[in-house]
């Protein structure tokens, strides 16, 4: 079966969810999903999945929402600056830095619901966001001058070939903001810049709320 197009996974996401502002950044609004679970059956019968991915796209992330707790408290570490955000699901944290006055903003992600969750997104928080479908920690860094990326350290594989590939990012120049309530795989040693209370939801954590560190690889851009 070919994959549905953009427009039909828009049109997908425009009926299984809402557009909802974001716990503590009230400017900023997502389609937002209320139950996990019902949205990734729907999500499998869209795709003639019998096990469909998680709908990461459908709901901003604890550590996505520290990173851009942090952005929007220090517009200074993206204003006017290339942005990528890495792993961006919903596209919380691209959205987020284009609001702070980044010069550019692209957002990565290999999930198809993501880009159209991003355009959609993107849309309905009046900014532009390039999007990048697929997998850039198969090639190197690009030359973004800041990266972000919010939890991207719950599984083994994954933190294995993003973490080292933002190490990499930081050692030919980005700055790299990467948010995190201490999953599993989040490396140990990283500088902590910032440490944020976020609101999240029992459909995907044990609480409802997490404390999330933002942790900062490579040097700080200079003003
Ligand atoms: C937990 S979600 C975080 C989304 C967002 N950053 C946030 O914090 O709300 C993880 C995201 O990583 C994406 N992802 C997984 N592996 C990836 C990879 N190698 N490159 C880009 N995105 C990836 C998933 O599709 C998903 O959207």
């Amino acid at each position: 079966m070919s994959a549905p197009s953009q427009a039909r996974l828009r049109g997908f996401i425009t009926r299984t969810t809402d557009l909802r502002p974001v716990a503590d950044l009230p400017d900023i609004r997502l389609h937002t999903a209320s139950d996990v679970m019902a949205l990734m059956a729907l999500t499998g019968r869209e795709l003639g999945l019998a096990d469909p991915p998680l709908p990461f796209w459908a709901f901003p992330w604890a550590g996505g929402l520290g990173v851009a707790r942090y952005v929007a408290a220090h517009p200074e570490t993206v204003a006017g600056r290339s942005v990528l955000d890495l792993a961006t699901g919903s596209g919380l944290c691209a959205i987020v830095a284009a609001r702070a006055g980044a010069a550019h903003v692209a957002a990565a992600d290999i999930d198809p619901f993501a880009e159209a969750a991003v355009t959609l997104n993107a849309r309905a928080n009046e900014v532009e966001i390039a999007f990048m479908r697929g997998d850039l920690t198969q090639g190197s860094p690009p030359d973004a001058e800041v990266i972000l990326a919010g939890d991207v350290c719950y599984e083994s594989a994954m933190a294995a070939a993003i973490v080292p590939w933002l190490e990499r990012a930081a050692g030919s120049g980005s700055t790299v903001y990467l948010g995190d309530p201490g999953r599993t795989y989040l490396p140990q040693g990283l500088t902590e810049v910032g440490r944020y209370r976020v609101r999240t939801t029992r459909e995907l954590e044990p609480t409802t709320e997490r404390d999330v560190g933002v942790y900062r690889m490579g040097a700080a851009l200079p003003l």
